[in-house]
């Protein structure tokens, strides 16, 4: 099969590998038909992760059932199905609580697996033509019989759309809230959306890319650009000085000025700053464990110089860490079906599998309008 390999930073290529197989009696075999670059696999091309060359990038897949193991009983041959990015045993301790991204069996030693990325087990990414999905009744989603009109929505159901959501429900989002968002990629323009759907009164999106600031607008957000001065003093302006009731953390560690120097605590500092008292925070963009790379020393070991005093003083709650994509994704899937929401007004291109090194180095750039990639293998 084809599919997007991983050898160094900045380096990917498309390349025959040995198919996808059925290896276990609970697999099921995917042909996929969409799968997108996520921002996440960014901190692997960009060289930031213990990535390993020769890996299989991709955890964000839609496609059709090609085959089936003995033990499989939900799944057929032929559904259309949109697979999370977590993978998940269903039975363990955390999975049974709907905490299906810190399963315990699925990646032995530590808390959670994925697809195609570092750190998150042996698993091979789906940016191929066949994906397999381990425990495919768990963890497949069935589609609608809309699903190949609506592929770019669906393909959102992977990861983004419920991560984004994920922000909101971390922070509490209720009807009426004002919310600040952090990040204007495909995470935070989620966020902002899903904090819509939940009902919020306005709701503020920080970037400096005028491409993803626009798109922010387009759902109906207030754009802040933080090129235009400090983002929090322009959130305190739109709330009478008060600050938002939620704020959503959708950059991670990675957060940089507009010259694109890396302050790895800003944006968690800023979205602290920006709530007011009493209020709470989902904080979903990435924050790793070390990263020897990172120009800040205290990045270096995983920490970051996090404002704990104003925290405290304004009596703040946070929420963190990656999504169990399944706690969110079937009644997504349903606001999908029933034309209530329309997560892919933020897929800017879509493209074939031999496209993938060029697509990955314009996402990588943030190019003006690579807002986010669907590849069709
Ligand atoms: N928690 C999860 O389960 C989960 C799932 C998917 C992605 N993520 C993470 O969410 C984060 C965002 O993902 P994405 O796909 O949107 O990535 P992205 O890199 O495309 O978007 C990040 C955006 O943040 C902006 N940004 C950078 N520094 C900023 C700053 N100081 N202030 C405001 N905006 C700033 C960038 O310009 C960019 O538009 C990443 O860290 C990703 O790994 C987490
Ligand atoms: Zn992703
Ligand atoms: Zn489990």
């Amino acid at each position: 099969m084809r599919a997007v390999v991983y050898h160094g930073a900045r380096e990917v290529s498309v390349e025959e590998v040995p198919d996808a197989r059925i290896e276990r009696p609970t697999d099921v075999l995917v042909k996929v038909t969409s799968t997108c670059i996520c921002g996440s696999d960014l901190h692997m091309y960009e060289g930031r992760t213990s990535a390993e060359a020769g890996k299989v990038l991709g955890h964000e897949s839609v496609g059709e059932v090609v085959e089936i193991g003995p033990a499989v009983d939900r799944i057929k041959v032929g559904d259309r199905v949109c697979v999370p990015f977590n993978i998940a045993c269903g039975f363990c301790r955390n999975c049974e609580r709907g905490e299906t991204a810190y399963c315990l069996t699925t990646n032995p030693g530590q808390a959670g697996a994925a697809y195609g990325y570092a750190g998150m087990g042996p698993y091979r990414g789906g940016q191929a033509e066949l994906l397999r999905v381990p425990y495919g009744d768990v963890n497949c989603l069935r589609l609608p019989p809309d699903a190949a009109d609506r592929e770019n929505d669906y393909a959102m159901l992977a990861d983004v759309f419920p991560t984004g959501y994920h922000a909101t429900e971390l922070a509490g989002v209720q009807p009426g809230d004002s919310v600040a968002v952090f990040g204007a990629g495909p995470v935070g323009l989620m966020a902002a959306y899903s904090a819509m759907l939940r009902g919020a009164s306005m709701v503020l999106v920080v970037d400096h890319q005028s491409d993803r600031l626009r798109l922010a607008e387009k759902i109906g957000a207030i754009a802040v650009d933080d090129r235009q001065g400090d983002p929090v003093d322009q959130i305190l302006d739109h709330t009478r000085g008060m600050g938002t009731d939620k704020g959503c953390e959708c950059v991670g560690w990675q957060a940089h000025d507009s010259e694109g120097h890396e302050h790895p605590a800003s944006t968690m500092n800023n979205v602290v700053r920006s709530v007011r008292a009493a209020g709470a925070i989902g904080a979903v963009g990435v924050f790793v464990l070390s990263d020897p790379r990172s120009p800040d020393t205290l990045m270096r070991k995983g920490e970051v110089a996090f404002d704990m005093g104003m925290f405290f003083q304004k009596g703040l709650r946070i929420g963190a860490g990656q999504t169990s994509v399944k706690a969110y994704n079937r009644r997504l899937r349903d606001l999908i079906a029933a034309g209530r929401a329309q997560p892919s007004f933020l897929v800017s291109h879509n493209l074939g599998l031999d496209e993938a090194p060029d697509a990955y180095l314009h996402f990588d750039e943030r190019a003006d309008g690579w807002t986010k990639v669907v590849l069709h293998p």
